[in-house]
């Protein structure tokens, strides 16, 4: 039976991390990976984890089964994160607890194929590659609206806009909650508002996948979009990992949450969706919803996960930083202002795949082929290197 299958190709930042740990420079940078880092280039685990850990690991009474929902506490702690704390009426809204955001991102696309089988989404051009197979291979229907135009380094906002007035009433359409993979690039709250008079006068629904709440300027200020659409709309589904703002990636948690038009509605939808669950993995992994749900209802950890997400945020905006002023100084008269206005790990640098293939050749520093970088992979000792690194490339 096997013999009918072809290889597939390995992920293109995995082959990437590969070449990275087997180059032998001292000086090589990793631009590419997908994960925070601190200034000593160590993906740690948040103090407030930790000491959530130590409580689970003393408290914990029994590892029977939970249902397909997952962790009641979690789901609900969640839903406040992201439909507001004060969230007046939410009968409408139903959360399940996934396997990360990645896990949320296909039972809700299993979901939408469950309700209507012609499903189409209209997704960013670009967006995060991951998106095309999760949601695609469900059998969502995929079509692209411009974004990003890697000339100007802007979103192309009316050009969205212009693709979006051809979607058809009940077309879904994928937003990044905030910090834009592989952009990093935003919309602004009037962008946001302009879009949500489109999508509330064409009858679309919004899919929101956020991953990065509390990476851009804060769980409030990010999830903006989340309670813009959640006023305005019948109808939404959000999806949201705790892998980055918990840096939880391998305990696999995340959420997803659809909003319905009435209670009723709610309630058939929630069953469809534990009955995917079923049908996909019986029930989501416990140990991070547990320590997610217990570090939000702790005040204390709370405030000190606060300013754990604080730090992480101020060491991406602050590398940002640092790298414009480098670059400002090795390569004038190129303009990368755009990388400062960019949100979260990711942002485009602005160089082709020739120049991407020279700097890994000539100088070890990786990155993805679409000029993508992570700027945790930044530091204070690598700055200059890297600036000095992209200006011998540019010429
Ligand atoms: C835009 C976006 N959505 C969802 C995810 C899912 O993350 P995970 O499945 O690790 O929680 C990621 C991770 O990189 C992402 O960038």
């Amino acid at each position: 039976m096997f013999e009918t299958l072809e290889p597939k190709s390995p992920d293109a930042i995995l082959k990437l991390i590969a070449e990275h740990q087997n180059d032998a420079r001292a000086e090589k940078v990793d631009l590419g990976v997908g994960v925070y880092r601190d200034a000593d280039g160590k993906t740690p685990i948040l103090k407030t984890v930790k000491k959530a850990e130590h409580w689970l690991v003393g408290s914990q009474a029994s590892k029977a089964y939970l249902g397909s929902r997952g962790d009641i506490v979690f789901c609900d702690a969640i839903e406040k994160l992201l439909f507001a704390e004060g969230a007046e009426d939410n009968s409408r809204i139903s959360t399940v607890q996934t396997p990360g955001g990645s896990g949320a991102l296909r039972v809700a696309a299993e979901l939408v194929v469950r309700a209507n089988p012609d499903a189409v989404m209209w997704v960013s051009d670009p967006t995060w590659n991951n998106h095309v197979p999760l949601l695609g291979e469900a059998g969502v229907k995929l079509r692209a609206y411009p974004y990003y135009d890697t000339d100007s380094n802007r979103i192309l906002f009316d050009a969205m806009l212009e693709a979006l007035a051809a979607a058809k009433e009940g077309e879904l359409i994928l937003l990044h909650g905030c910090c834009h993979n592989p952009t990093g690039m935003d919309l602004s709250v009037a962008q946001w508002d302009q879009l949500a008079d489109l999508v509330t006068e064409r009858g679309l629904i919004p899919f929101i996948d956020i991953a990065y709440q509390g990476f851009a300027e804060g769980l409030d200020e990010d999830a903006y979009g989340v309670r813009l659409m959640y006023d305005r709309v019948p109808e939404m589904v959000v999806t949201q990992s705790c892998s980055k703002n918990f840096g939880l990636y391998r305990d696999r948690v995340g959420a997803l949450s659809f909003v319905a038009r009435d209670e009723a509605t709610a309630k058939t939808v929630d069953s469809q969706a534990l009955y995917v669950v079923r049908t996909m993995y019986s029930l989501p992994p416990d140990h991070g919803g547990a320590v997610v749900a217990h570090i939000l209802n702790d005040a204390d950890l709370r405030e000190e996960w606060l300013a754990e997400l604080a730090e992480m945020r101020g060491r991406m905006n602050g590398m940002r930083k640092l790298l414009v002023e480098a670059l400002q100084k090795t390569a004038p008269e190129h303009d990368f202002s755009h990388v400062e206005h960019t949100s979260g790990m990711f942002c485009y640098l602005g160089v082709t795949p020739e120049q991407v293939a020279r700097l890994k050749q000539d100088r070890g520093i990786y990155l993805v082929d679409s000029g993508r970088i992570n700027v945790c992979g930044i530091t204070e000792g690598n700055v200059e290197y890297l600036a000095e690194s992209i200006a011998s490339v540019l010429y």
